[in-house]
């Protein structure tokens, strides 16, 4: 398998830098906490929290998500929760990707029912035709086909997280 670039490291770069001052403009004003979901969204976090000009807590939730190599069944289990308290907090949880969205579902619900000030989504990437269930997402990188792809945080079986750019694997 051969990653073949989809998205380059400058694409990233430029679009990351209109997200940041897009977030920075349109959250309310007051204490912005971030949550990542790990594994995936760790590096596009780190380039994301420099480029949204205002201070911010960062928090990550870990995750796994049981189902075949590259699809979730929906049924997430939490491997590492939050550190800091998110109740009267205006939060962006800050996503890799959304597929199916049953993920992100399930996460929001989550933090929703922790009573936060206000609750966004940012998610680096979206593959719209994936969708099983409807999910606000309020930043999005780029929309992407149905391809899988990996670099830049994202995986498969662990490989290609530290590429700088977004790849399709051939199978
Ligand atoms: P969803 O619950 O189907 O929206 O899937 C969300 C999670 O599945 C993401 O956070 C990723 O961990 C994983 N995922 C979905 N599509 C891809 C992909 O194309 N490459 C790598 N991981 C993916």
């Amino acid at each position: 398998m051969q990653p073949r670039s989809l998205i380059s490291a400058q694409d990233i770069a430029a679009r990351v830098a209109v997200l940041g001052r897009e977030i920075a403009a349109r959250l309310p004003d007051g204490a912005l906490t971030v949550v990542g979901v790990l594994r995936g969204a760790f590096v596009f976090m780190a380039d994301l929290v420099r480029a949204i000009p205002r201070d911010v807590r960062c928090d990550f939730l870990g995750v796994r998500s049981y189902g075949a190599a590259t699809e979730t069944s929906g049924v997430v289990q939490i491997t590492s929760d939050l550190s800091l308290p998110v109740a009267g907090q205006h939060v962006l949880l800050v996503e890799d990707i959304v597929d199916t969205g049953l993920t992100l579902r399930y996460l929001l619900d989550l933090l929703q029912a922790q009573g936060p000030a206000s609750l966004h989504v940012c998610t680096l990437l979206s593959k719209p035709s994936r969708r099983r269930v409807e999910v606000p997402l309020d930043f999005v990188g780029f929309e992407i086909p149905d391809r899988f792809v990996v670099g830049y945080g994202l995986d498969v079986d662990q490989k290609y997280r530290s590429l700088p750019y977004v790849a399709v694997v051939d199978e």
